[in-house]
């Protein structure tokens, strides 16, 4: 049996960025804090928590500090919390993604110019919750083709869209085509990351030749939900884990290749754990 690892597994460019800001940190002689979990997954969470990084969960838990230094994660937040952070005196380790950073830079200019701004992404995910925060009047954040359907706006406003990273990219084209086709004045930024495309697309295609599929990821990590949908569209088999620990697999005789791919925030470490056990125990 032959165990196939998809090229993109595991952390991305900007969680990757973010955690080692984070462990930079722990070294120094102060109080640190994340504004959320730095990323989807607790055994990275659990270790930071050990070295002293506390997790704010909310904006009064911001409010409520007196001193220490709070890293922003790779999601990004809205420019409200960033002005918490300095009349506040805190230290601001800024770890936010510069490709979600460019999404915050393309929404404050487009609506400072008047443009409406529209979120493709999910609503209530921090990272459109961040977006949002950028956006001088509301954004409207939309997620299917119902809602796009139903979108309506004055006549002569202009659009201007733009999606949350993580979005699925077929999705993202069909949502636009339905605003293009309503005859809307729109800008459409793609702001979709590389990296999550890269990784879907691999991950469709190893699903497509393996006979099971292993996709291991946070249970709250949206990207490794999607890439479990997008894997089991492929391939049956496919099983969604977290750790070695939840992987119960009995593999039939007929079973000759394993795919294997990773969200976003997942460790290396858990990946090679599985790899490997999977290579050894079948
Ligand atoms: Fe950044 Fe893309 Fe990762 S936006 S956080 S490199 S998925």
């Amino acid at each position: 049996m032959e165990v196939i690892l998809a090229k993109s597994s595991g952390f991305c460019f900007g969680v990757k960025r973010a955690v080692e800001k984070v462990y930079e940190q722990t070294d120094k002689d102060k109080a640190i804090y994340t504004y959320g979990p730095i990323i989807h997954n607790e055994e990275v969470v659990k270790d930071l928590e050990q070295k002293g990084v506390k997790v704010l969960d909310t904006k009064e838990d911001l409010e409520a500090l007196k001193e220490g230094s709070v890293v922003i994660r790779s999601h990004g937040v809205a420019k409200e919390i960033y002005d918490i952070i300095e009349q506040k005196g805190l230290e601001c380790i800024d770890a936010t993604c510069p490709f979600v950073k460019r999404i915050h830079n393309i929404v404050q200019k487009e609506s400072e110019n008047g443009n409406q701004i529209i979120i493709i992404g999910n609503d209530g995910h921090p990272e459109v919750e961040g977006i949002k925060g950028w956006s001088k009047t509301p954004a409207i954040v939309i997620e299917s083709a119902q809602e796009a359907n139903d979108f309506t706006c004055l006549e002569g406003t202009k659009l201007c869209i733009v999606s949350q990273t993580t979005f699925n990219y077929k999705k993202f084209q069909d949502l636009v085509e339905i605003f293009q086709k309503k005859g809307y004045d729109i800008i459409v930024a793609n702001t979709i990351c590389n990296a999550t495309e890269e990784r879907q697309k691999e991950a469709i295609e190893l699903a497509a030749k393996v006979d099971v599929m292993i996709v291991i990821g946070g249970t709250h990590s949206s990207n490794t939900r999607k890439l479990y949908e997008l894997c089991k569209s492929k391939c049956e088999n496919t099983y969604y884990i977290q750790t070695l620990a939840d992987l119960q697999l009995e593999l039939p005789n007929s079973v000759e290749l394993v795919g294997i791919t990773a969200g976003a925030s997942t460790p290396n470490k858990i990946i090679e754990e599985v790899q490997n056990y999977v290579r050894i125990n079948f």
